[in-house]
């Protein structure tokens, strides 16, 4: 698809300048100087393409698609259901959102249809041909975007009906949804299909596994809309590849599940640097953190489909990124496994939201602004960087992340509704693998995990059977595993497990929870290392289990609590278990901690680090392939071996050759 090219360009709107052939002419020009080779159009172009109903205009998008093609620009094509026209909401109200309240939605806004509707379906395969028809098998056309930035949900008649069709698939009996359940509770049995809804402010909101069954359906949702598109426009061009655009820690999709539709995985970065709560350290490695999320989806590159090259609008302050961290980002993103840098967006609209978002070109249309200055350098660099794609990142360690556990974790009551902070949890074993070089992946429980050295499990609240056994196995032939309280709580329909807990690993822990503290923020109990041990004393908070030691075949307590009537329990334990380890954690500790622990346990594994030597605080390392990417997030210079690095400033290395 790619070629040896890294692409660079992003989102473009001309159907907002039909009537400016000028500025059109000077895009390309631009375009050109910066060194943009890709544009996505058509995102957001439904209301040109078909501005009545049943009357399609192509011919506009055709020239612009040839004329980009004709100097060097390829396109990445989007399908325009994102958006509908105004005509399409007012004469079928079908197709609008009825929200939770059961209200149906004004025309507003955009990603706000209706995934059941027929109607919506049957407007958006219409489009769909024509688009596919025209530009299926145009050379200029690299890749296909499905829809933009899928999510949200609906309530509407024809979704309650098809969420009791989903459900009756899932459980084929009443008797075994009120089973999985446990209905019985406040005497909710359901003795009727039509007797459920989904839930509702007004409605519904105890029956946990409701909520969590709620949650899977609107994912799959989104999933069957995603396969309907991508169909629609494979019947007509069978050779066309997909993406579909993912985002930040979003919550409403399971995306391990939505990643097997498509051909490559992207994703939309829009971090807020200089945020006064965050170093630049600790923004990059927030945002280097979901590129390899996104990267684990299909476990190869992936494209970062847009990127602000300035700003944006819709943080709460519109910072400006300053000089130099344009540069950073795109460096991290390529390092990190992505073959694109693309932007959102190329020139900035006149009118409406997004007026006052930064894009490559602003209003004043100047080639000497910093956007586009920056925009371009980081263009030349990437011809240099053009060897790197496809080049695929080495596997040392992986994390659980998986959706239907959050759910789950998050929709119960207790122990601690003031909060889990699931991400803040992931966040600090991923810092301090990140920080030792280690490359790390996501997975969810239905993952195969060969070739992993290390596996965290994380709040794996939702533990189910084979994924405790895989675990165990991993172990058993080597691995190391590392879990945390409140692990193996529920099975998959969020019933609690009866006996030992964590569930299924009690043998691999060797020992079993007894009991879990909840902690207000900010309230912490001391933790202190047993003789001998290297860990420094840490502070445990959010939730402390209290564990019990196995009485046959105990595992080894490395830290104890201090304080509180749980003192001399284990904090941190290690036990063998056949050729590999498993350790436990039984608290959320401060970060010092976590980078004590994983600098130790990367060693003992034998992780190698992308750099060999220790590197100056916030210089971050990165491999992929052959390359090492070192990257310095601080605000001083900074020096590495006999590098100086000014601040923000990367260099690469291929093999022993640095390439700048
Ligand atoms: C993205 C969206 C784009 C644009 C951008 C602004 O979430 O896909 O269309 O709105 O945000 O930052």
């Amino acid at each position: 698809m790619q070629g040896r090219k890294l692409l660079h360009g992003g989102d473009y709107n001309p159907e907002q300048w039909l009537d400016r052939p000028d500025i059109l002419a000077q895009d390309i020009e631009l375009m050109k100087k910066a060194r943009v080779n890709t544009v996505t159009l058509g995102v957001f172009s439904w209301s040109v393409l078909e501005p009545e109903e049943g009357v399609f205009n192509l011919d506009w998008l055709a020239d612009i698609i040839h004329n980009l093609y004709a100097n060097g620009i390829r396109t990445i094509l989007a399908t325009p259901s994102a958006a509908r026209p105004a005509w399409l909401a007012h004469k079928y109200p079908e197709v609008r959102r009825v929200r939770a309240d059961r209200v149906r939605e004004l025309y507003n806004r955009r990603q706000n249809y209706c995934y059941t509707s027929p109607l919506y379906r049957d407007k958006v395969r219409r489009i769909d041909q024509k688009l596919a028809q025209r530009f299926g098998s145009d050379p200029a056309v690299i890749l296909w975007h499905i829809s933009n930035e899928m999510g949200g949900d609906c309530h509407c008649e024809l979704c309650q009906a098809e969420f009791r069709r989903w459900l009756q698939t899932r459980y084929g009996s009443l008797q075994a949804l009120n089973k999985a359940w446990n209905a019985r509770f406040w005497s909710h049995d359901y003795t009727d299909w039509e007797q459920i809804e989904s839930p509702a402010p007004q409605g519904e909101n105890a029956v946990q596994a409701l909520a969590l069954d709620w949650k899977r359906f609107v994912s799959d949702r989104h999933i069957d809309f995603l396969k309907f598109e991508r169909d629609t426009v494979k019947e007509i061009a069978p050779n066309a590849k997909f993406t579909v655009n993912m985002m930040y820690r979003f919550d409403g999709i399971d995306y391990f599940k939505m990643e097997k539709e498509i051909d490559v995985a992207s994703w939309d970065n829009y971090p807020t640097w200089h945020k006064p709560s965050e170093t630049v350290e600790e923004t990059a490695l927030d945002t280097a953190m979901m590129h390899d999320l996104f990267y684990s989806m299909k476990d190869k590159p992936f494209l970062l489909m847009e990127s602000s090259p300035s700003f944006t609008n819709w943080q709460p302050v519109s910072k400006q990124k300053k000089p130099g961290i344009a540069e950073l980002a795109a460096l991290q993103t390529v390092a990190h496994g992505a073959d694109s840098v693309l932007y959102f967006q190329w020139r900035a609209s006149r009118g409406a939201e997004e007026k006052l978002h930064g894009a490559v070109i602003g209003h004043d249309g100047r080639e000497d602004a910093r956007s586009f200055t920056e925009t371009a350098q980081v263009g030349q660099e990437l011809e240099t960087l053009a060897e790197i794609t496809a080049v695929k990142r080495e596997k040392q360690a992986a994390i659980v992340h998986d959706w239907q556990n959050k759910w789950a974790l998050e929709g119960s009551c207790g122990p601690r509704n003031a909060g889990m902070g699931y991400w803040d949890e992931l966040k600090r074993h991923y810092n301090a693998l990140a920080r030792e070089g280690i490359a790390v992946e996501f997975v969810d429980q239905n993952a195969d995990l060969t070739g992993y050295g290390l596996v965290v499990v994380p709040m794996l609240y939702l533990l189910t059977d084979a994924f405790a056994k895989k675990l165990c196995a991993f172990a058993q032939s080597g691995g190391t595993v590392i879990v945390t309280y409140w692990s193996g709580v529920v099975d998959e329909s969020d019933l609690c497990r009866l006996g030992d807990t964590p569930y299924g690993l009690t043998e691999l822990l060797g020992l079993r929870r007894t009991e879990i503290d909840g902690m207000y923020d900010g309230e912490t109990r001391s933790c202190m290392p047993v003789a001998g041990c290297t860990l420094p004393a840490a502070q445990a908070s959010i939730l402390c289990e209290v564990a019990a030691l196995d009485e046959e075949n105990p595992a080894e307590p490395l830290s104890l609590y201090d304080e509180d009537y749980f003192a001399g329990h284990p904090a941190v334990a290690v036990h063998r278990y056949g050729k590999g380890r498993a350790y436990y954690l039984a608290s959320r500790f401060d970060e010092a901690f976590y980078r004590a622990f994983y600098h130790d346990a990367a060693k003992e594994i034998g992780l190698s680090q992308a750099w060999p030597e220790a590197l100056p605080e916030g210089v971050l390392a990165v491999r992929r392939g052959s390359f090492v990417f070192v990257q310095n997030c601080t605000e001083q210079p900074a020096t590495v071996g006999n590098t100086v690095l000014e601040r923000y400033r990367t260099a690469v290395w291929k093999g022993k050759d640095r390439i700048f």
